[in-house]
């Protein structure tokens, strides 16, 4: 595996993949890498034979009173992982290779209606910083499909409709949520929760289940997401949100509309918990 700090040795190893004709599949990660990222990783190499991932704690996603100075760093991990994986080329920059401006000089790039609902009403800015990192991170890359979780299906439902928007080469696709025994959803802030947490955790999932088992009974979008607000409180989270919404769009779901997904984002201590689950009204 290559690994590249600088854009000038990733581009080399693009151009050399290209002029051997050879298709690029890329895996954005913030690193901490865990099994969820790894199933990317392995559905990448089913796409192409050129597996590029990047590992960078993007600075403009998250706010100040957010946790980018605590998010888990564990480079040399990641690396090892990725090497046993197959990965031919890691990018990893630092921030003054990836952003040559000051953070607030910086071009932006912005998904308007799916960017700031949601997460994005909670977290605003962060979906632009999203946006912003995956546009410059596809244009020094140049993948010709690039992957991401349906864990952060938002983020999912932004990259796609940038992609769609601004006409970017780039096939997009999303991959399941790969979850513990016990329901919870990998992810790299899990490792945040106490352990009284953790044995907690697991009831976002089935809560979210609970929707959509009321929603297949007849429960209306409000009803469901009244009763699972209350569940998550009184289980012990601090909900910001639950919500059915079309998986088409992220719109509230209108009477004729079958394909939905439930999101939810909840506090439990310090710990911001995000998880959905797509569902079928048939
Ligand atoms: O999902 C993530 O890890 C990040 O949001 C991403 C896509 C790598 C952009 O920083």
């Amino acid at each position: 595996m290559i690994v590249a700090s600088t854009i000038s040795v990733l581009r080399e190893q693009v151009a050399r993949h290209r002029r051997a004709g050879e298709r690029i599949a890329f895996v954005p990660t913030m690193g901490s890498l865990h099994a969820g990222h790894l199933r990317l990783m392995s559905e990448a190499r089913q796409r192409a034979p050129v597996v590029t991932a990047s590992i960078y704690i993007n600075p403009l996603q998250f706010s100040a009173n957010e946790d980018f100075d605590a998010y888990p760093r564990t480079p040399e991990e990641d690396r090892v992982a990725l090497e046993s994986v197959g990965v031919d080329v890691l990018f990893m920059p630092g921030d003054r290779e990836m952003y040559a401006r000051s953070a607030a000089a910086v071009t932006r790039v912005e998904v308007p209606g799916l960017g700031d609902i949601l997460c994005g009403a909670f977290r605003p800015g962060h979906f632009q910083g999203v946006a912003t990192v995956v546009t410059r991170l596809f244009n020094l890359v140049q993948p010709d499909v690039a992957i991401f979780g349906k864990k952060d299906y938002q983020q999912l439902m932004v990259v796609r409709r940038m992609v769609e928007d601004l006409g970017m080469p780039v096939e997009i696709i999303g991959v399941e949520t790969v979850r513990e025994s016990d329901g919870l959803a990998l992810s790299s802030r899990n490792r945040y929760l106490a352990a009284s947490e953790r044995a907690l955790a697991p009831r976002l999932y089935k809560t979210l289940d609970g929707v959509r088992k009321r929603m297949l009974a007849g429960a209306t979008p409000l009803g469901a997401e009244t009763w699972a607000m209350e569940a998550l409180r009184a289980a012990g989270f601090r909900p910001d949100y639950v919500s059915v919404r079309r998986q088409a769009d992220l719109a509230p779901p209108e009477g004729a509309d079958r394909g939905l997904v439930v999101l939810a984002a909840a506090w439990l201590g310090k710990t911001r918990l995000i998880d959905n689950l797509e569902f079928h009204l048939d």
